[in-house]
């Protein structure tokens, strides 16, 4: 994901920035660039891939300056490449801006400001900041900046400089981190604390709606209207690594609890007036039309986000639809083509099976959607289409927000695809939307029962097997959280359909295999409640996931963990969080390296 670091103060900025920008290497990029001011002049130099490659470059121009910002890009909008690498300038290359985030309504300002005869030299939606800033500055940069956050839609965490007042870095955010760090005659900009720690351990964390206006002595927080803000100073406490992970222990921690604000990220931008759209493509209904059946494939977590898939659009768009592990899909012969959509499903966008799948489909003539994470990656640039998951970066081997974005990402594509057949009402897409949005508030509230995972896998932790049990979406999320409790914390855990336990697998039920027993669907409620029966006879201890208010289950279980009581076809993304917390802490529990486990790497790229 994109970084910032900004420097204002007596000292060179280049190598501050460049260092800072070592340090958030970590949240992975694909290009990079300073801009950095000395004596009315703007110096920017950006290059794609590693840092090693700016630095290169930066040899050559050896940019001298006591202020700066600094970028590590994560491609969005407009693939990596130099052009699109941040810092971005306006026409006359007095202003230079860095961002993070998204902005929604670019297009839109794009062709006003052309309009107004700015010239744009890349892709991204970035660029829009810079030549706003200039088109509104009239000799104070801190109004042009105010004006242009008035008229931006999305999220930012942003750094401008201009050429014409040397003495001023201004930050701003919202939805997106941003910290101010406090010196001696200097003051820093920084996305994440790790890019400034070296230098002091005083911060200001900004809020959203927030605009910072630094001189080497002085910091300005304001309101957007122009209120101060009085901040109180945060004194960082964490050593260098545990503030590459925000404070958490590990990154599959850090990353789980960043879903709510992933789930805002996936949805941003992608709804308007109840009517779902895609930044990156237009499907004519022709297309459409003439699918008769859908195949997602893909590989682990993302086949089990494909199976979630399979109840999602067969239910919105009435049409069938198979899901396969990419390893088996090229050798049986799949029955694949040109009435066909296949759907492949990636974190990575490398995984080797998947892509092999995805060309093996097109060889057929089948169109291919790719549902990812990673603009640029292989899968990316061969799908027909694709609906990015802007999870973010994801460094922990064991997938988590990942794959409750790629869940996002297929309510939103059934959606766009039900209501572009007209197979959607109105009326039942609002209610998925709505739903949707109310998933960052509801996951905060489950994320917030650390106690209680603790607790639980503090049970688990002795246990050699486990099993999970549910129906429908319910047995989908079991797959995925018996995977993550096997990889993490190497207990065995098996994931059945509950209704097929009792035609073989029950016989290994015994005292000694904990069941975790979902039953957050309605529609199967009272079939899994006789399940649970059948293993309770059998001497199994069962925890629940149930919907709050529930006071059913209760009776039959030992114990039981409520999650919030959303629209139940949106419920498997909330109900997988207290699966992905109870397996960290077991493997926590038990010792294991949770962000590496033995014998698994981040992106499979044999096959
Ligand atoms: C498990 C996990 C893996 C991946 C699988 C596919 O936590 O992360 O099962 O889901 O290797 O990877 P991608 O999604 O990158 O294709």
């Amino acid at each position: 994901m994109c970084g910032i670091v900004g420097y204002i103060g007596n000292k060179e900025a280049t190598p501050i920035l460049v260092e800072g920008l070592r340090k958030l290497e970590y949240r992975g990029y694909d290009s990079a660039g300073v801009a950095v001011l000395k004596e009315g002049k703007l110096q920017v130099i950006k290059a794609e891939g590693k840092l090693s490659f700016l630095e290169s470059k930066l040899l050559g121009k050896n940019p001298t300056g006591n202020i700066g910002i600094g970028h590590t890009r994560w491609a969005t909008h407009g693939r990596p490449s130099d052009e699109n690498s941040h810092p971005h300038t306006s026409c006359s290359e007095d202003f230079a801006v860095v961002h993070n985030g998204i902005i929604e309504n670019y297009m839109e300002l794009k062709e006003w400001l052309e309009e107004q005869g700015h010239i744009f030299s890349s892709e991204t939606d970035t660029e829009v900041v810079a030549h706003m800033v200039e088109h509104y500055y009239k000799g104070n940069l801190e109004e042009a900046v105010k004006m242009t956050l008035d008229k931006i839609h999305g999220s930012y965490a942003l750094g401008v400089i201009c050429k014409n007042e040397p003495d001023k870095l201004i930050a701003a955010r919202k939805d997106s981190p941003l910290v101010i760090g406090i010196g001696e005659g200097e003051n820093f900009i920084a996305s994440d604390i790790p890019a400034i720690l070296s230098h002091t351990r005083k911060c200001y964390l900004i809020n959203d709606g927030e605009v910072c206006v630094l001189t080497p002595e002085t910091i300005k927080i304001t309101t957007i209207s122009g209120e101060i803000v009085n901040k109180e100073v945060f004194n960082v406490s964490w050593d260098a690594e545990a503030a590459e992970k925000g404070g958490y222990e590990h990154f599959m921690l850090k990353e789980i609890h960043e879903q709510p604000v992933a789930f805002r990220k996936a949805l941003s931008g992608r709804i308007a007036e109840n009517r779902v759209k895609f930044e990156d493509f237009h499907l004519p209904l022709e297309t459409i039309n003439k699918w008769k059946k859908v195949y997602i494939v893909a590989c682990g977590t993302a086949y089990h986000a494909g199976l979630v898939g399979k109840g999602i659009f067969e239910n919105l768009l009435r049409i069938p639809v198979e899901v396969d592990i990419a390893s088996e899909f090229r050798y049986r012969r799949p029955l694949v083509d040109e009435e066909t959509l296949v759907i492949v499903i990636s974190q990575s966008g490398e995984t080797a099976d998947t892509l092999a799948a995805l060309r093996e489909a097109k060889n057929k003539g089948a169109s291919v959607l790719a549902i990812t994470n990673v603009v640029g990656s292989s899968i990316a640039r061969e799908a027909d289409f694709v609906v990015f998951i802007w999870a973010g970066p994801e460094i922990a081997v064991a997938s988590t927000k990942a794959y409750t974005t790629m869940l996002v990402a297929e309510y939103l594509l059934a959606l766009y695809l039900g209501q572009l057949k007209g197979v959607v009402s109105e009326a039942e897409a609002k209610v998925i939307i709505d739903a949707l949005h109310s998933l960052p508030e509801a996951a905060i509230r489950v994320l917030n029962e650390v106690d209680r995972y603790k607790e639980i896998a503090e049970e688990f932790k002795e246990k050699h097997d486990a099993f999970f049990i549910g129906r429908g979406f319910d047995w989908a999320v079991a797959l995925e959280g018996s995977l993550k409790l096997k990889e993490i914390s190497y207990i065995h855990a098996e994931a059945y359909a509950a209704g097929e336990l009792k035609h073989g697998t029950l016989a290994l039920i015994t005292k000694e295999t904990p069941v975790i027993a979902l039953c957050v669907q309605k529609n199967t409620y009272d079939k899994t409640l006789s399940n649970i029966k059948e293993v309770k006879a059998r001497d199994a201890e069962v925890l629940a996931i149930a919907i709050e208010g529930d006071t059913e289950v209760g009776k039959y279980v030992d114990d039981v963990l409520y999650i919030p009581d959303i629209y139940n076809f949106v419920a498997p993304i909330l109900t997988v969080i207290p699966l992905q917390l109870i397996s960290y802490y077991a493997a926590k529990a038990r010792g294991c390296n949770v962000d590496q486990p033995r014998n698994l790497a981040k992106s499979v790229t044999v096959e």
